[in-house]
């Protein structure tokens, strides 16, 4: 191999590796919505549950989350300084209201002066999920029922939360007023 091929091959080689190290592993787009992911927060945040992407929730309430790490919904999800400093730099740069406007942007109707922690609890998801409860025959959802959001929309991995790309079988139009176990 001579010089020059052994630098154009680096310096292709280079940037793929920069890019690695610093955990972008995947983009997805979905109309005007960008999805990037981070490597070191899907496995510390991903851990016990899925992943949430930062879109879903305003940087006020990411601050919020990542303060109250040791008790995190009954649970310990303590991180090192460095690692928690990453993750909410992430969060903050890509979430809701930050991020270019998308399909996700309606999470910000009405949102209370103190939001709540769960992103559940927010007053856009309890409209967009009212349905839920109706074709449930269930009077309420109890805390936590929708927070595995993964079960009935088949590309939340990628960020996508498009009702017309729920799992087949789940969806008003398949639950049509049958109650479910
Ligand atoms: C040790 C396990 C554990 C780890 C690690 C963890 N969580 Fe959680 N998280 C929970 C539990 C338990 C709940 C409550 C789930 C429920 O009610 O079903 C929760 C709920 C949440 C919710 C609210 C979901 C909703 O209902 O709207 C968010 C947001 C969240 N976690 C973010 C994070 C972030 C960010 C991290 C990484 C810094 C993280 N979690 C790491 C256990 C964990
Ligand atoms: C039990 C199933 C279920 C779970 C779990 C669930 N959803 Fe949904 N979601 C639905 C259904 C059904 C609709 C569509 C309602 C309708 O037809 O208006 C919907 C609608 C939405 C919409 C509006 C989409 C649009 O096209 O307007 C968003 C955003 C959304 N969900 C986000 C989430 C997130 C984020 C989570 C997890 C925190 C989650 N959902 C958990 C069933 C679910």
């Amino acid at each position: 191999m001579t010089l020059i091929q052994k630098m154009t091959g680096w310096g292709l080689f280079l940037p793929i590796l920069v890019f690695a190290f610093y955990g972008v592993v995947q983009e997805v787009q979905a109309g005007n919505f960008r999805y990037i992911r981070d490597q070191t927060y899907i496995e510390e945040c991903g851990a016990c549950h899925f992943a949430y992407p930062p879109q879903l929730l305003p940087p006020l309430t990411w601050t919020a989350i990542m303060a109250g790490l040791d008790e995190h919904f009954g649970e310990n999800a303590e991180l090192d300084a460095e690692t928690s400093t990453q993750i909410l730099q992430y969060l903050h740069i890509h979430g809701l209201g930050v991020a270019p406007a998308s399909r996700m942007s309606k999470m910000m109707r009405n949102i209370p002066d103190e939001p709540p922690l769960r992103i559940t609890e927010f007053p856009a998801f309890k409209d967009a999920h009212a349905v839920v409860a109706e074709q449930l025959e269930l009077t309420a959802l109890e805390a936590g029922f929708l927070s595995p959001c993964a079960d009935c929309h088949r590309l939340a991995n990628s960020g996508i939360f498009d009702k017309e790309l729920l799992h087949p079988g789940y969806g008003p139009a398949n639950w049509g007023g049958t109650k479910s176990e």
